[in-house]
């Protein structure tokens, strides 16, 4: 069976997003109603910011709108999500228990305002989130139109009030258990860094606080983690009680560096994340796009099974430095890019546009105008429509051979280190530089962190992983004697949990499996470039000559084999790549941050060696990707153009495809700037076979 069917009530894909009618008159509702319908809308958030509505003084509620809205949306034929309004506490509550309120890292309390502007450790307000937990549960919980529970919106950032301060000391009470393990841990003899009681210890982080001991900042980082996650639990208890049947959820951030997911994830019953690609400082390019989908893998990847994109914008967002508007075709291939990679649906915020506040000038489905004929309404709606006709794609999975790790505590420890590259280490970067071959060729990879179970995979890739915690290495030797295939790059293996660095050459436990020893790295400014040459006769057939930037490691080959050697500067000749046999598999070492050309080449000769199955078989130019879900029957194939010129794709095999709705394929196809066509194609290689290597 490879459905996994997260979210058991609903029997369509998704399409909808944040409503907030509780702005609007009742008379809008209706309309908002008749419009979702031509929209192809067929689900909404809602409640999620609505606290003060829903209890407009302490222990007085009003359900009254919220009763006529779930009726309503029910009665129209839409499911719906119910958050948790955790997230913007009103006022009154602010002001009878200050406690609440977050203290910035600089010591002092926010005033009210807002969102997401409290302590993730007062008990007050522990105690009013599950309160209202409650209250919500009892009320809406055998609403035959809920779907599942929204808790909160997008947890994160810190506290730095008192009672954060001393669960924190109390946190690491619990992890050292003694002051001397925590100083050694802190390398703390080092500027007379020692503790001599642990209410010496303050939050780290501020410019007037700690920031010198690398260890101590990195434990603040898993800490407010951990309070997230005990925050999130205490919030979702009384969902998890009254509902068990009820899928619970929050949305998650991407790449957001302030909460690592995995700690989250297994809280989760089904990921959701909210997607706002792009227009940061320039106009989206292909490598942008490359981008999403890997968070999109990511996001997958948390659970090995579908998510839910449950926000994205229709049109522009209204916090880029600048507002550019969708071009054409990218709405449509956004959303489709999604269901690619894995999910059950495609959300918005917002439904429709505020009149007043934040976010009035944010692209929401419906406008000021509040007409259908805008760009925005009918692109929603052609996709929605698109959506409609794909229900069968529900629960559709993905099969990768390929895993990269990305890691948030190593995300951590490399940006805490004062060392090589101090602005613009580039971790996230160098992961992107890796995944795109695969993302070109078509070749499905998850993305998981590095506690993860390896042994699936054909082909693990661990980009700058500079900290091994606890049983990395020992799980990444396993894999490789066993015969995986582990590629690593420069900044490997360095430090520890605690960010102490492994004595007696870098890559420490790891160096058998290398074969090779890292003496130093060289730092390059950005406009330096240093040449990398293919060795004669290589083992893996790579060829010519390439160029890195940014980081040259240097090192010792033992056993290794040097495929590729520096080709400038003075450590010309030395090796810049490498290929270890160990045991039953090889490890490879990509010493530089080389440049596109190299990684194409790479990672295509160890693709081919590695026989991995492209989701299609067709020659993908470039800016095109293809995307494949397994269903019960058939797998999916999405091929998607990136690109804002036109892109013909030519098929090997075109009889095993059929357009999605029918329609047999010739063997070429054009598509458009952005275009996407889908296909279905019968199973018949390994998509339902366990993989073995
Ligand atoms: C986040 C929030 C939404 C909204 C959007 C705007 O994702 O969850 O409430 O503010 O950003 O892009
Ligand atoms: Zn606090």
């Amino acid at each position: 069976m490879n459905r996994t069917r997260i979210i058991p009530k609903v029997d369509h894909i998704l399409h909808g997003g944040d409503y907030y009618p509780e702005q609007w008159p009742r008379e809008v509702w209706d309309e908002d109603m008749a419009l979702m319908d031509q929209a192809h809308v067929n689900f909404a958030s809602i409640g999620v910011f609505s606290w003060v509505c829903l209890e407009p003084e302490e222990g007085r509620y009003d359900f009254g709108w919220l009763d006529d809205l779930t009726d309503l949306l029910h009665k129209s034929g839409k499911m719906f999500c119910l958050a948790t309004p955790s997230a913007a506490q009103p006022a009154w509550m602010s002001r009878k228990y200050p406690e609440i309120l977050r203290v910035d890292p600089d010591g002092h309390r926010r005033k009210h305002g807002n969102r997401v502007n409290f302590c993730w450790t007062s008990p007050i307000y522990r105690e009013k989130v599950q309160t209202m937990a409650t209250v919500l549960a009892e009320r809406y919980g055998g609403h035959p139109g809920l779907a599942f529970w929204h808790v909160s919106n997008e947890y994160g950032g810190e506290c730095h009030c008192d009672l954060c301060r001393g669960a924190f000391r109390a946190w690491l009470r619990n992890r050292y258990q003694s002051l001397d393990a925590l100083n050694e841990a802190y390398w703390a003899k080092f500027w007379s860094h020692s503790y001599t009681d642990w209410d010496e210890i303050e939050i780290p982080g501020h410019p007037h606080s700690e920031v010198a001991i690398n260890g101590l900042t990195l434990d603040w980082k898993r800490f407010t983690t951990h309070q997230i996650v005990e925050f999130f639990k205490n919030e979702s208890a009384p969902l998890r009680q009254h509902t068990p049947e009820i899928p619970v959820t929050t949305n998650l951030m991407g790449t957001y560096g302030g909460l690592d997911p995995w700690k989250l994830a297994p809280h989760l019953d089904f990921i959701a994340w909210d997607s706002y690609p792009g227009f940061i400082d320039r106009p989206m390019e292909v490598r942008d796009w490359v981008a999403v989908s890997f968070v999109h893998d990511l996001n997958r990847s948390m659970k090995h099974q579908p998510f839910l994109l449950i926000e994205s914008t229709p049109s522009s967002s209204n916090w880029y430095p600048v507002m550019g508007l969708k071009r054409p075709g990218m709405h449509f291939a956004e959303g489709i890019q999604a269901l690619a990679h894995g999910s059950e649906g495609v959300m918005y915020f917002q439904w429709r546009k505020s009149r007043g506040s934040q976010e009035q000038y944010h692209g929401a489905v419906v406008s000021h105008d509040g007409s259908t004929e805008t760009r925005v309404f009918k692109q929603v709606s052609e996709l929605g429509k698109e959506l409609s006709e794909l229900s069968d794609l529900r629960g559709a999975t993905t099969k990768a051979q390929v895993a990269l790790i990305y890691d948030w505590e190593n995300a951590w420890a490399i940006e805490a280190a004062v060392a090589v590259r101090v602005q613009g280490k580039n971790y996230y970067a160098t992961a992107i530089d890796q995944y795109r071959p695969f993302w070109e060729a078509g070749i499905p990879a998850d993305i998981v962190d590095s506690d993860q179970d390896l042994s699936n995979y054909r082909l693990v890739i661990a980009p700058m992983l500079y900290m091994l915690k606890p049983g990395v290495a020992d799980r990444i030797s396993n894999y490789v004697k066993a015969g995986g295939t582990f590629v690593a790059t420069y900044w490997t293996a360095m430090v520890d949990e605690a960010s102490l660095n492994i004595l007696g050459g870098y890559p420490g436990p790891l160096r058998k499996v290398f074969g090779l020893w890292v003496e130093d790295t060289d730092g390059l400014h950005d406009s330096i470039r240093v040449a990398i040459q293919a060795k004669d006769g290589n083992s893996l057939g790579l060829s010519g000559r390439f160029e890195a930037r940014q980081y040259c490691d240097m090192i010792h080959a033992e056993s290794a084999e040097v495929l590729a050697t520096y080709g400038s500067e003075f450590y010309a000749g030395e090796p810049a790549l490498t290929r270890n046999s160990f045991g039953e598999g090889e490890a490879y070492f990509i010493a530089s941050r080389n440049d596109e050309a190299f990684a194409t080449q790479f990672y295509g000769h160890l693709s081919r060696r590695l026989g991995l199955v492209p989701a299609l078989d067709a020659v993908l130019p470039v800016g095109v990707t293809a995307q494949a879900r397994a269903g019960e029957t058939q797998d999916y194939v999405f091929l998607q153009n990136f690109s804002d010129s036109s892109q013909t794709v030519v098929f090997n095999k075109p009889e095993d495809l059929t357009e999605q709705g029918g329609g047999m394929v010739g063997a070429t196809i054009v598509l458009e700037p952005f275009g996407t066509k889908i296909f279905t194609k019968s199973q018949c290689r390994q998509a339902s076979e366990p993989l073995s290597r």
